[in-house]
């Protein structure tokens, strides 16, 4: 059977499409996140049907008796299943355990994790596996014999086990998006078991770089199953799971295009004019403490200490969309961000400079970050650690001219090679990375982003969608 024959089940968190009320209208809105836009072209190509948890105020008013809304756009159309969620599974699987407990594990904070607390912890992983379990038979009742059934991130690890279990034989993909640490970290989860044998009765499994596929492997050895790294497979009781490095992208034209709307140059120019400095870096962010953001305004502050030259030529443009901001976390890291913006603006600020602004704003679509790419001169992106990181190849993608610094931690630094490469714990180099990309030289800074952009465009997000399929399927997509 061609892929054309096939109808494809995509299973994430998060929706594609919020429905919500506007006075007394309910209107549908497309949300920017990474992993929803860089699925939905694909289920647009297939067709098929989208399940994930419902969260728009209206977003089970417009259901039809099986759960389902059709999202009409661009000619083509498929369903978007909908999951509802009691206020108690979103707490416990959402919050708690996905975002309090898996999430730094995963990325290697295991003391920012609420695993210590054993027994709220147990109740937490039986809220996990119930809404596992939820979204699992949403996938059963749609199944039918062909259908390929795509399964996203740490939120939903047992879900394809418990698929399995009804339907021996489909065929299921999973893709990480996130970090994957090493075994002692891995290791400590009580439920590592189960784990990884939810995730490996997928067929094909998927990260964005080899470093952590290589972490996933040698945490499957660790369990005691056979890993051989020839040819990138786990042997399973069913036969075998490929798994393999595919780095996700972003859709280069689409980004590339942005410059030379008048629309996006007019905001960046309105961006310029109300900043009144030389150059502008910019630092764009979803609230998280894996993002390094105070200590990236700690290296911004010794910047204008050791080079006072630069004082009142430069301001670092900092946008922190919020994020699961009920989480004790994420509560206090934005308190440690403003006390510090704070300190450094107190310090440096003269009458008609302001050393950093801040933003908190939630940008509904991805178009209104372009003004920001195109206004500034640098983009400072420094996680303490992060799965790929698309903000940094969106930024090249929309960028004419500008120098890229980057954490020597995100999976996007195995590619982009061309940028000035940092450790974003050493608060020095970061300040003489900014000074560096500076007082770089016209032609060195074309280069480099000519160099980076032949890189983004290469491996854009239509070649990590087509790379998937035929990794997973064999066939030529
Ligand atoms: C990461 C995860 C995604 C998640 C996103 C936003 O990128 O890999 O699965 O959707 O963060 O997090 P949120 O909790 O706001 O959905």
């Amino acid at each position: 059977m061609n892929f054309q024959d096939r109808r494809l089940i995509l299973v994430s968190n998060a929706e594609p499409y919020i429905h919500k009320w506007e006075g007394d209208e309910i209107v549908s809105e497309k949300l920017a996140g990474g992993l929803t836009t860089a699925l939905d072209p694909l289920i647009k190509k297939i067709g098929g049907t989208w399940i994930a948890w419902g969260r728009g105020d209206a977003d089970f008013e417009v259901l039809d008796s099986e759960g389902k809304v059709e999202i009409v756009e661009d000619g083509t159309s498929y369903e978007l299943k909908r999951i509802r969620l009691s206020e108690e599974e979103v707490d416990g699987f959402y919050l708690d355990f996905s975002n309090e407990l898996l999430w730094p594990i995963f990325h290697s904070f295991p003391e920012k994790s609420t695993l210590e607390d054993y027994r709220s912890s147990e109740e937490k992983w039986k809220i996990y596996r119930d809404v596992n379990r939820k979204y699992a038979d949403a996938v059963t009742e749609e199944f039918e014999e062909g259908d390929l059934v795509w399964i996203h991130d740490y939120h939903l690890t047992l879900v394809p086990k418990m698929i399995r279990e009804e339907y021996p034989t489909a065929n299921i993909a999973f893709f990480w998006h996130i970090p994957w640490p090493s075994w002692e970290i891995f290791g400590n989860l009580p439920w590592r078991e189960e784990i990884v044998g939810g995730l490996l009765n997928s067929d094909f499994l998927g990260f964005h770089t080899s470093p952590l596929k290589d972490n996933f492997l040698s945490c499957i050895e660790k369990t005691s199953k056979k890993v051989n790294y020839e040819d990138s497979t786990v042997k399973t009781n069913r036969g075998a799971t490929k798994v393999s490095a595919i780095p996700l992208g972003v859709d280069y034209d689409r980004f590339s295009s942005f410059s030379a709307e008048e629309s996006l140059q007019e905001e960046a120019k309105k961006i310029k004019r109300s900043i009144p400095a030389d150059k502008i870096i910019l630092g764009v962010d979803r609230l998280d403490y894996t993002k390094g953001i105070p200590q990236r305004l700690r290296a911004f502050e010794l910047f204008l200490e050791e080079y006072p030259e630069f004082q009142g030529e430069i301001t670092l443009v900092q946008r922190i969309p919020p994020s699961r901001i009920s989480a004790e976390e994420y509560k206090s890291i934005l308190k440690k961000i403003n006390r510090i913006i704070g300190e450094i603006n107190g310090r440096f600020e003269k009458t008609e400079w302001t050393p950093i602004k801040s933003f908190h704003r939630f940008l509904p679509e991805q178009k209104q970050l372009i003004p920001y790419y195109l206004a500034s001169d640098i983009a400072l992106v420094t996680p303490l650690i992060d799965g790929m990181n698309l903000i940094s190849k969106e930024w090249i993608a929309s960028s004419d001219d500008g120098v890229l610094i980057l954490s020597e931690f995100t999976g996007a630094a195995e590619d982009l090679k061309e940028a000035i490469q940092v450790n974003p714990y050493n608060t020095r180099e970061m300040a003489e990375g900014i000074e560096k990309a500076l007082r770089m030289d016209e032609t060195e800074r074309r280069n480099r982003l000519e160099k980076l952009k032949r890189r983004v465009r290469e491996n854009d997000l239509k070649w990590w969608r087509e790379e998937f399929m035929n990794s997973w399927l064999g066939e030529d997509w």
